[in-house]
């Protein structure tokens, strides 16, 4: 993997706070945007997702865990796609379901577990990682590969 063209680290002290840099996040993505989200169980993916939903103007109760599913659609301010890649084998089996069509239906991108299967991810995009730091402390690395991510991560975190 070539290195980012930025990079920011925050601690968010709880869930509150991290569902609140979701919503942020989610105001400022456009149709094409991909987001990958790296993290152990519980770490917080998938809550960050939900305030990233809301404030794409995604009604929270459409919102998942996609457990069952590969790859959920929402439909908000803009189209979004929440993906989660945690059952998947290899890029073979992910390539097989049609995933790597979905980003040209210009629909932005959420997806859980990129760190599974790297090759999902366009050739600009965000990764967020997030690390248990005690109960209800998360760190965030947020990198950037990309000129529209890095723009997208200045405007989100400035
Ligand atoms: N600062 C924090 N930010 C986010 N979540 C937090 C924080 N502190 C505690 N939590 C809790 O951690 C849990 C995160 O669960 P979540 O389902 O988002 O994890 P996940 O990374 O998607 O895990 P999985 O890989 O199992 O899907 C939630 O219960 C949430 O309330
Ligand atoms: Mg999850």
């Amino acid at each position: 993997m070539s290195e980012p063209t930025r990079t920011r680290r925050l601690v968010s002290p709880s869930p509150e706070e991290t569902h609140r840099l979701g919503v942020k996040l989610g105001q400022l993505l456009e149709p094409g945007d991909f987001v990958g989200l790296v993290g152990d169980l519980g770490a917080g993916k998938t809550h960050l997702v939900r305030g990233v939903a809301e404030g794409a103007g995604v009604a929270s109760s459409e919102v998942a865990s996609p457990t069952f599913a590969i790859v959920y659609p929402y439909d908000g301010r803009i189209p979004l796609y929440h993906a989660d890649l945690y059952r998947l084998a290899d890029y073979e089996e992910l390539y097989a379901t049609g995933f790597m069509d979905l980003p040209g239906e210009g629909r932005a991108m959420l997806v859980e577990w990129l760190d599974r299967i790297p090759q999902a991810a366009p050739r600009d995009f965000l990764r967020v990682t997030l690390r248990h730091e005690g109960e209800d402390a998360r760190s965030l690395e947020v990198e950037a590969f990309g000129a529209r991510s890095a723009a997208l991560l200045d405007a989100w975190l400035g």
